[in-house]
């Protein structure tokens, strides 16, 4: 039985879980100058996809056992699924930017919901409010000097948040707790924002603490709207999409003044969620934490885990330098082995998902029954599947099928077929998915992890998902006078408009360079 220090733990760090899947209310009050975001629909003109639930629950359940891979799982029989092209840092660039512009706690599983009625939390534009304060949460400032944010634990961790004891993280959003790897980037933006503070000082910038603040907030923002611009969008969407919406604006993305920073459901409940697959089960962070599992699979991995929302000891921080690119890494990129020494890389995007993600342990009360999966547990919880949830809110939206959406962008669309969606009567391959009733159309969210794998071998997104992506993302940016689209930008840090996020960390001392040969 799980002892009572053990459940508390379990349920500490559950929390943060809780906050994504909606169902816990919003503890913060409402911004009334932010209040009027909504998502919305791409295709308003296409017809929902509605499959029983029945089937999604089968599409995205874990395996009940280790030998038999469940449709959306990845399994050692399978072989490598590295991406050869990303390293892992991009994955939680990527989660970062989805809880920059896009969070929603009031559509409800299970239920038909109107996108257009349910409000963002977030607000859309690229101005890491996720960061700074989010749905009238502000991040703390330092008490001894006003101009910066609040930064360091209890336990001697200056790269980690402020904590309570309990290891609840004093930030705006509670997401970038999440887990530990995403916790730690976010500690690294509030970290150059700091060191934007001293940099203004030392060059004599005048004005008090809170202009000082905002210059610069101004320059984090600006900083990091290049790092997304410049470096993740290439990783996943091909440059000559990117320069073409840049140049010609979206084409299926509206921003006409009633739609002003409407996230397309499209996009925040498919597209975007590419990055659940790209994920990785598990990371070495540095020489003494290697190979540890995101989330625990079973009760002996519950002390040691990345789980978020638990104080991150200093020696549990990231080396940088494995989860970036510092041109200090000899071995190959797709092999497991050199990998975990390394530099590591993020997942395919394909449908196969990190195992832990199929399990995310927030089997607790207060969830649809449709998605608990009762005959897998961790320490006794029933588990909860990123990729049903994903599936059951797709259909709570009311989500076109991929197809469709394919057929109105003029591609070809890509039969159920190869991907492995096996009809009754139809002879079914080892790790297709046998379905109890004939299904012709795919969920979005499937159909462009699929779509990727066939079309760029799970290296980059295919033709839909990089066109959702760009549209939406370019055309975030378009639409913000301030961004650094419409307004010119030159980087203090590197010298022109060009920003990696190496650059941000070397200039904070993080990461190092390898030496001159
Ligand atoms: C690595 C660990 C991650 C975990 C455990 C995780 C977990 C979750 C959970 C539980 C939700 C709420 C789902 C729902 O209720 O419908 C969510 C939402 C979402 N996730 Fe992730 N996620 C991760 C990484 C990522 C990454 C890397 C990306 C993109 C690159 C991403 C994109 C999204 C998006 C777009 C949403 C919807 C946000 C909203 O509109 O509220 N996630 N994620």
């Amino acid at each position: 039985m799980l002892s009572r220090h053990r459940l508390s733990a379990l349920l500490a760090v559950c929390a943060a879980f809780l906050m994504m899947v909606s169902i816990a209310p919003s503890t913060a009050a409402g911004d009334p100058g932010r209040n009027n975001f909504r998502f919305g629909r791409m295709f308003p003109e296409l017809d929902s996809l509605v499959l029983d639930d029945e089937v999604l629950f089968l599409i995205g359940s874990p395996s009940d056992d280790n030998l038999n891979p469940a449709y959306m799982e990845d399994s050692q029989f399978r072989g490598t699924d590295n991406n050869a092209e990303q390293e892992v840092g991009y994955t939680y660039l990527g989660q970062i930017l989805t809880h920059d512009i896009s969070l929603d706690l009031d559509s409800k599983l299970g239920e038909s919901n109107d996108p257009t009625t349910i409000r963002n939390r977030a607000t859309p534009w690229l101005d890491l409010d996720t960061i700074y304060e989010h749905d009238g949460n502000a991040a703390p400032r330092d008490p001894d000097d006003r101009a910066k944010l609040l930064l360091g634990n209890h336990v001697g961790n200056e790269r980690d948040f402020a904590r309570t004891e309990e290891g609840r993280a004093l930030i705006a959003d509670r997401r970038n707790d999440e887990n530990n790897n995403v916790a730690q980037l976010s500690a690294m933006l509030m970290a150059f924002h700091n060191r934007m503070v001293d940099d203004l000082r030392a060059e004599g910038s005048p004005g008090g603490d809170e202009r000082l603040f905002q210059k610069a907030r101004a320059l984090t923002v600006q900083h990091w709207q290049s790092a997304v611009l410049n470096q993740f969008l290439p990783e996943f969407i091909d440059q000559a999409l990117l320069d073409d919406t840049i140049a010609n604006g979206p084409q299926y993305y509206s921003m006409s003044d009633a739609n002003k920073g409407m996230i397309p459901v499209e996009f925040s409940v498919a597209a975007f969620r590419f990055g659940h697959s790209n994920a990785r089960g598990r990371y070495t962070l540095n020489e003494n934490f290697d190979r540890v599992r995101m989330f625990p699979l079973s009760e002996s991995e519950l002390g040691r885990n990345l789980l978020g929302n638990q104080i991150i000891p200093p020696e549990r921080q990231i080396e940088w330098e494995r989860f970036f690119d510092f041109n200090s890494f000899q071995g190959d990129l797709d092999d497991d082995v050199d990998q975990f020494a390394g530099l590591q890389v993020g997942r395919k995007v394909d449908r196969f998902l990190a195992r832990p993600m199929l399990r995310l342990p927030i089997g607790g009360p207060g969830l649809p029954d449709f998605i608990l999966d009762t005959e897998n547990t961790v320490a006794g919880l029933p588990v909860v599947s990123l990729a049903n949830i994903s599936l059951f809110r797709s259909k709570a939206m009311g989500l076109p099928s991929g197809q469709d959406v394919a057929a109105r962008m003029g591609f070809d669309p890509i039969p159920n077929e190869a991907f492995g969606l096996c009809d009754p009567g139809d002879p079914c391959a080892f790790g297709d998915l046998p379905l109890p009733v004939d299904i012709d159309e795919a969920p979005l969210l499937l159909y462009l992890l699929e779509e990727a794998r066939l079309q760029q071998e799970g290296e980059q997104l295919g033709q839909v998902g990089s066109r959702i992506m760009a549209d939406v993302v370019i055309g975030l940016l378009l639409a913000d006078p301030d961004s650094i689209l419409r307004k010119p930008f030159v980087s203090p840090v590197t010298g022109d408009d060009v920003v990696f996020m190496e650059d941000m960390l070397l200039h904070l001392g993080w990461a190092e360079l390898p030496p001159e040969e």
